[in-house]
């Protein structure tokens, strides 16, 4: 009799029948990981399930935590450099070869996913024969980890490439990363079957055990073909679909390797067996591990988005409280969304414009958006019918009674937005939380035309509402900690992702997408090729090309701000540098009357107000033949004039912490994923030709550009002291 193995995060719970029920448990902490103990513990059960076969039955994976499995362990993923690659390697092939040999005993093994199984827990789930979801509230199934620049290596390429296929593997789990529900992991065919509580799902699992004695996996049996073929088919390719144009963006060119890493394991695994399969995985796995890309979006999406969220921002020893009754005033495109967010999330929402029609028609944009949702499956008649119902549409200021928030989002008018809070501040609850969706307007101004400014704050929310995830949260001079509390947990009570800021003139997002745009169309002025510019923003990750982008907002709108933010600067009495991309702007509205796409006509022409291309008198007027600026620097010029404001955000007190930079600039606006936002940008920059890396490499390079194309490259102190410190941007 052999001596049976020991696990610690993994209970081996054997009943008379001969069913091994293995219960996930880590005692250490609140998720289960796949760190050090797991990886031990499933060896271990490997040897005692092979030791013990003859006694058991079948084999149920479940966990004992609220989740399933949370996957790998991020805070030692993070560590891990280019000198443990083979060590990394060794460690991943050693979990997918315990998985596998319980996978191949010979007993039906089920998973009985009891929460989120996410990454790792749903590799573990792969590895058995049958899978049954239950159907608890916030259980999400899939392979994210393309989001955190990685791939899924437990076998997760390997397998699901088999189960259904290259194609639907990539598009449907690998590529997107996207999180199920239950139910819709079961259309997709994630799962076999879903339960509606643990006692269904664990008697599911014991019926299948009971009907499929000698389980094996598909891709098992003899004769097995991967669904759809494989490369060497020739019909296959003309079968992959079209990627998505997003994707097809990262893959062409942006420093972004995770999908790229992802298609190659997947087809060059389908091709071999699947050992070696396992083991091209693995290989392409360590290479993501141990490069830059994966380190820098783990700590943005992981821990920066949990630090923000969390609240480290937020005011200490202050209740939380919840909102009952928001008021939004104005019911345009900006407060129509807003009201809809907020009913979403189950708050009563009283939707004020000028007249009864203005306001009905704000209403009617929950309404499409419903529509749309009920039309694709994602909402029930019930659910949309009780969503609208929370949301009453008014011109009477008096239907405000009540309301323990306010949420402004009249035209960008000062005077205007004072009158419509004079208006309401005596109807609503006598310590309502008054908040101003405004973009450009200093909330300490605003706030001097309410009788209690210390309950005033910017809640500056992006378009379209219902879809950008965050809220750049504003504090004005007079702000009170308690308003921050509360507009912070409003921010959280509507699912969005608040960062905090104080007031400055374009906050943090505004003024720092403002630097961008700028260089963008600086170089068109410089008699670059306008379609390079675009390229350019493109291949550096950006989502929307700068010159289109400009566009969008119009061309008037920073002509506006500048003049402001100019005649403020000279009555301060500091000096006002003009940037080159000012002549750039002026020329196109005074003398071309291009203003953007609302007008018409901008860096683009629009046909029926469809985008038709780049105006040709672009390179008429401005092109200079022989001008050539490197691509590099082209790139390098857009992704560093943001990363330098962002510093001087941080100098000036505008910012208060690194994570809500980081977190303001990849959700806000567009800044590339690839690089975990704008300050981790710096802290992870990878240099070239000769500059050195991280923030010395990033102030010899910002010295070069400052030389080549303007002061504005020059770095800011606070970046000089910490690169001379050896220090970088982190909020520990
Ligand atoms: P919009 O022009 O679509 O809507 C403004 C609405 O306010 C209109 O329906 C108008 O009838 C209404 N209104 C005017 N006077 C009113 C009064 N006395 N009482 C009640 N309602 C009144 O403008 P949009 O785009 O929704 O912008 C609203 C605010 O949000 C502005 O301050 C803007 O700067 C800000 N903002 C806009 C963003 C955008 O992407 N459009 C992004 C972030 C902030």
């Amino acid at each position: 009799m052999t001596a049976t193995p020991t696990s610690t995060t993994i209970r081996w719970e054997q009943d008379e029948t001969g069913i091994v029920t293995l219960v996930l448990d880590d005692p250490d902490q609140s998720a289960n990981t796949m760190n050090q103990a797991f990886r031990e513990s499933i060896a271990a059960i490997a040897d005692r399930a092979e030791a013990e076969k003859d006694s058991i039955r079948g084999i149920v994976f479940t966990s004992a935590k609220k989740t399933f499995f949370a996957g790998g362990d991020l805070k030692d993923m993070i560590k891990v450099g280019p000198e443990h690659a083979q060590q990394a390697f060794d460690m991943g092939m050693g979990i997918k070869r315990a998985l596998r040999r319980i996978e191949t005993l010979g007993k039906p093994v089920v998973a009985a996913i009891n929460g989120a199984a996410l990454g790792g827990g749903y590799e573990i789930a792969l590895a058995c024969h049958h899978r049954i979801a239950l159907d608890a509230p916030g259980s999400k199934i899939g392979l994210p980890e393309v989001t955190l620049g990685l791939l899924p290596a437990g076998g997760g390429v390997t397998r699901t490439v088999r189960l259904m296929g290259i194609a639907d593997a990539l598009l449907k789990v690998l590529l997107q990363g996207t999180q199920y529900s239950p139910q819709r992991a079961l259309e997709n065919g994630l799962v076999h079957e879903v339960a509606a509580t643990p006692e269904e799902m664990l008697a599911k699992a014991r019926a299948f055990i009971e009907t499929h004695p000698e389980s094996q996996q598909p891709w098992d049996v003899k004769g097995y073909r991967i669904p759809g073929g494989t490369p060497s088919n020739p019909k296959f390719a003309a079968n992959l679909p079209a990627f998505p144009a997003n994707l097809k963006k990262q893959l062409n060119g942006a420093p972004f390797p995770a999908p790229r890493n992802i298609l190659a394991a997947a087809v060059e695994g389908s091709q071999v067996d699947f050992e070696t399969a396992q083991v091209i995985e693995a290989r392409y796995f360590t290479e993501l591990l141990t490069g830059q890309t994966a380190k820098n979006m783990i700590q943005a999406f992981f821990f920066d988005l949990q630090a923000v969220n969390s609240g480290a921002n937020r005011p200490k020893g202050i209740e939380r409280r919840k909102v009952r009754k928001v008021a939004v005033l104005g019911a345009g495109m900006m407060g129509a969304g807003i009201a809809y967010s907020c009913a979403r999330a189950g708050i009563e929402v009283v939707l004020k414009d000028v007249n009864a029609d203005a306001a009905a028609r704000g209403k009617a944009y929950s309404e499409k958006l419903l529509d749309k949702a009920l039309s694709r499956g994602r909402t029930t008649e019930a659910k949309r019918a009780e969503l609208l119902a929370r949301i009453t549409p008014t011109a009477d200021p008096a239907d405000l009674a009540g309301c323990d928030a306010v949420i402004e989002a009249v035209f960008e008018d000062q005077a205007l937005k004072h009158k419509v809070f004079q208006e309401i501040q005596h109807v609503v609850e006598p310590d309502a939380l008054l908040c101003s969706n405004t973009s450009t307007l200093p909330i300490t101004l605003l706030a001097e035309g309410v009788e209690r400014p210390v309950d005033f704050i910017g809640l500056h929310f992006f378009s379209p509402v219902d879809k950008m995830p965050l809220v750049e949260i504003i504090k004005g001079e007079r702000t009170g900690d308690e308003a921050l509390a509360r507009a912070f947990d409003l921010v959280r009570q509507i699912n969005k992702t608040p960062i905090v800021v104080n007031d400055s003139r374009g906050f943090f997002t505004s003024r720092v997408i403002g630097q961008f745009i700028n260089e963008g169309v600086a170089m068109v002025g410089e008699g670059v090729e306008p379609a390079s510019v675009e390229q350019a923003a493109a291949q550096a990750g950006y989502p929307a090309k700068v010159l289109s982008l400009m566009d969008e907002l119009t061309l008037t709108l920073p002509r506006k701000i500048r003049n402001e933010t100019r005649r403020a600067v000279k009555e301060s009495g500091g000096t006002w540098t003009p940037h080159p991309a000012d002549a750039v702007i002026d020329r196109l509205v005074d003398d071309f009357g291009r203003t953007g796409r609302s007008g018409g006509a901008g860096f683009y022409d629009y046909v029926d107000g469809r985008r038709a291309g780049l105006w040709p008198g672009l390179r008429e007027h401005f092109a200079k033949p022989g001008v050539h600026v490197p691509f590099e620097d082209m790139k390098e010029r857009m992704l560093f004039s943001e990363a330098l404001d962002t510093v001087r955000c941080l100098e000036e007190g505008v910012l208060t912490s690194v994570a809500d930079a980081n977190i303001g600039s990849i959700m806000g606006i567009g800044f590339p994923a690839w690089t975990g936002g704008v300050l981790q940008y710096i802290n992870g920059y990878e240099g070239g030709a000769g500059v050195g890396k991280g923030l010395p490499g990033f102030v010899a390079r910002a010295r070069e550009l400052a030389a080549a194309y303007g002061e504005r490259f020059e770095p800011p102190a606070l970046l000089v002291e910490k690169a001379e410190r050896g220090e970088v941007f982190t909020d520990e």
